[in-house]
């Protein structure tokens, strides 16, 4: 519920646990007045910090600095005397910055609003709130628009920047969100990590001054990921109060948390500034996108929850939303750029006989690509590979009894190309400097109309060709070199953004005219693993680390904001191409069934031993996905934190069923059997405790409480040898 108090003249936006409001402060600046817990009282407005015995007050003119630079802000902004942070900065015609928002009005409207070109939460059940600002001398209105649903806790936050100015202004600094809030001994939780190394929980004592996280790669990255929070020195897993962002952007962001001179702390989140300008002619109007703000006072689970349900009910439009995902094999780890027809047949007919539901064709099946050299836009079929041609490929997959997917990379342009010939020009490149590669490519600017049609048509060429149900999209280099030959050279602190509305749109189009099709995003491995990208495919490779080991750190990274539904996760063979470590096929099957489930594997050369585990694998699947993917995640036990054992579960929104997975990473001498604690259940329900995989006289079945299995917890055995697995299912 949004609401509007006239007589204190403060905003509040109520969740269903929490509230949020805006002030409008003295001289009509727009104040933060209180985001947190839930709060009952119509007037709050005494909690709008604008009168300190340091401030001349009543005349705060004359102290103009001391008030901007103390005012918890609700979109600060550069160049007064507000010396935090800024959210907003602007430049005029005349090289003059500064920029000063005053309350103007507001409106409230029911449901979500539509950002044009970007992805965007919907939804009907819910309310936004427009406050309309205006900074006369510059001539513009900024619009602070907050978007709310009935069924979650989160509050989502964009600008539009509505010119209205009689000559140009030039946007230096537009980030999406900003709010301040008291120091009360906060954490600074961030995930970083690096290629096959992905999303690790970072968390660590926030300290005077700026720290934060950033992409300058064009992409979202491996490295630094747009989430920040802060949550009390005490927070833990179930309990604690946590504040926290998420960015809905695919490209730089900026996220960073300032503590000042007044113990207090700023947190923004937005595209990054660095190398952004963007030139706002009049009339124009430039949308930021969305940041979704989340407070949650059950700890990190509780944070989760609430991430997890918003983006699977208001973000991920694809038809597999809800749905299970086709078991797939994928060849890359298989056969790399080797394979052929028959090789491709050998593995789907053997898959098949499994179980396993689809075929992927990973890279190198176009052009002359047998290494990754070359052909990266000629997007035509290597028919001295793929004997026969294409369609005959997809039919026999499809006779099978299998569904087809493959694999592209319409963003690049290899300089050993048909089209880098033709269109030397459509590689992005600064004029003079010769471009920079990365793995031996460069990067094709979908910024120019005829680049991105040309790409999105070569996609579409070749699912039209034949029955494709699935696309594997890959990104593998980052962007640099930044120069467009068609745009104006004041536009061109404009490329980085202009670049991911142009990925957008290419993929709006492939959902359109595609409706039924598996969208998988990837960007070598999990560069792109962004909300952003939710919004047109349903999954997204999580990492090019199968390793079971490393993906616990991974998928509890991705989890900690992601639902488990859309984490691309796959069993591969050891030892592990990423880590050359050597788990045991069961312990690979059951991480990997916390994601979208899969093999990466030639299925011919398997060992007996392994292959025969692979349809009971496909059979656990198949009775646990819908659990897994539409249920609430729980993290019970983090290795990253204990280093020697990692338990998550997943629980069904009915509290009836529960699936527990159990690595004991490492193993220690004479142990005893460790009893788990878990969560999310029924203190009062029965329910029954099942190891359907162990032998039943080690692991017989019995029946608890919920109360008793949160509270005493279930026992585990110590397995001999390290990386040993259990999974429990639980269930009334
Ligand atoms: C990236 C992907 C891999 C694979 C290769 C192909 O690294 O993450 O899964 O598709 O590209 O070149």
């Amino acid at each position: 519920m949004i609401k509007f108090n006239e007589e204190t003249q403060t905003f509040r936006l109520d969740t269903l646990n929490s509230t949020y409001c805006i002030t409008v402060a003295k001289k009509g600046y727009l104040g933060h007045s209180y985001y947190g817990k839930k709060i009952a009282d119509d007037d709050i407005s005494y909690l709008m910090r604008q009168s300190e015995y340091f401030m001349s007050d009543g005349e705060v003119f004359r102290e103009k600095h001391t008030l901007l630079d103390f005012l918890p802000q609700e979109l600060p902004t550069d160049g007064m005397g507000d010396f935090r942070e800024s959210a907003l900065a602007i430049t005029n015609s005349n090289g003059n910055n500064g920029v000063e928002l005053k309350y103007k009005s507001y409106k409230i409207c029911d449901g979500a609003q539509t950002l044009p070109g970007l992805p965007s939460v919907f939804g009907k059940n819910g309310q936004s709130l427009e406050i309309t600002t205006e900074d006369p001398v510059l001539g513009i209105e900024v619009h602070l628009i907050y978007t709310i649903f009935d069924d979650s806790d989160a509050i989502i936050r964009s600008t539009r920047i509505i010119s209205k100015a009689k000559e140009p202004v030039y946007i230096k600094k537009a980030l999406s969100a900003s709010f301040d809030i008291d120091n009360e001994d906060f954490d600074i939780i961030t995930l970083h990590g690096s290629w096959a190394r992905e999303r690790h929980i970072d968390r660590h004592p926030v300290h005077h001054g700026k720290q934060g996280v950033l992409s300058m790669r064009g992409e979202t990255s491996h490295q630094e990921h747009p989430f920040i929070a802060l949550i009390d020195h005490n927070t833990d897993q179930n309990k604690g109060s946590v504040y926290a962002m998420n960015f809905i952007y695919s490209g730089n962001f900026v996220a960073d948390c300032q503590l000042n001179q007044f113990e207090s702390i700023r947190l923004v989140m937005g595209i990054n500034p660095e190398n952004f300008c963007w030139k706002l002619n009049p009339g124009e109007t430039f949308d930021t996108p969305q940041a979704v703000l989340v407070y949650s006072d059950k700890g990190l689970n509780g944070m989760s929850h609430i991430y997890h349900d918003l983006y699977r009910e208001h973000l991920i439009r694809s038809p597999y939303k809800k749905a299970m995902r086709p078991i797939l094999i994928n060849n890359w780890e298989a056969t790399y750029f080797n394979f052929d027809t028959e090789k491709l047949l050998d593995i789907a007919r053997e898959a098949s006989k499994d179980g396993i539901e689809m075929l992927v064709m990973d890279d190198g099946w176009f052009g002359k690509r047998n290494s990754d050299n070359c052909s990266l836009g000629d997007w035509v079929v290597n028919e001295e590979k793929i004997k026969g041609g294409l369609k005959h490929l997809v039919d026999e997959v499809n006779k099978l009894g299998m569904k087809f997917g493959i694999w592209f990379e319409p963003e690049m342009i290899s300089p050993d190309s048909d089209l880098y010939k033709a269109h030397p020009d459509w590689a992005i490149q600064i004029p003079g400097r010769e471009p920079g590669m990365s793995r031996q490519q460069y990067v094709l600017d979908i910024t120019r109309k005829e680049a991105e049609d040309y790409a999105y048509e070569s996609v579409a060429k070749i699912l039209r060709s034949a029955n494709i149900e699935y696309v594997k999209w890959d990104m593998n280099r980052q962007l640099s070199d930044i120069g467009s030959s068609k745009l104006a050279s004041d536009q061109m602190g404009e490329y980085y953004h202009r670049y991911v509305l142009a990925l957008y749109r290419m993929q709006e189009r492939l959902v359109t005219d595609f409706p039924k099709l598996l969208l998988e995003n990837c960007s070598g491995g999990g560069a792109r693993f962004d909300p952003g990208m939710f919004y047109y495919s349903p999954q997204i490779w999580c990492s090019d680390d199968t390793d079971a080991i490393e993906r616990l750190s991974i998928q509890e990274g991705t989890a900690l904001v992601y639902p488990l539904s859309t984490m691309g996760a796959h069993v591969s063979v050891c030892p592990n191409h990423a880590v050359g470590r050597v788990t045991p096929f069961k312990t690979r099957g059951y991480v990997a069934l916390s994601g979208t489930f899969g093999y990466e594997l030639d299925i011919t050369k398997l060992s007996p031993e392994d292959r025969s585990l692979i349809p009971h694998q496909v059979e656990l699947y198949k009775k646990y996905s819908d659990l897994v993917r539409n249920g609430d995640y729980w993290r019970i036990a983090s290795f990253s934190q204990n280093h020697e054992y990692d338990c998550w579960m997943s629980v069904s929104k009915d509290k009836k069923e529960a699936l527990v997975t159990f690595v004991q990473v490492l193993n220690h001498p004479n142990f005893k059997t460790r009893f788990i604690k878990l969560q999310g259940l029924d203190p009062d329900r029965k329910y029954t405790v099942s190891f359907p995989d162990e032998n039943q006289a080690d692991y017989p079945e019995i029946t608890l409480s919920g109360s008793t299995i949160m509270n005493a917890g279930i026992g585990i055995k110590r397995d001999w040898g390290d990386f040993q697995a259990k999974l429990i299912h639980i269930y009334s």
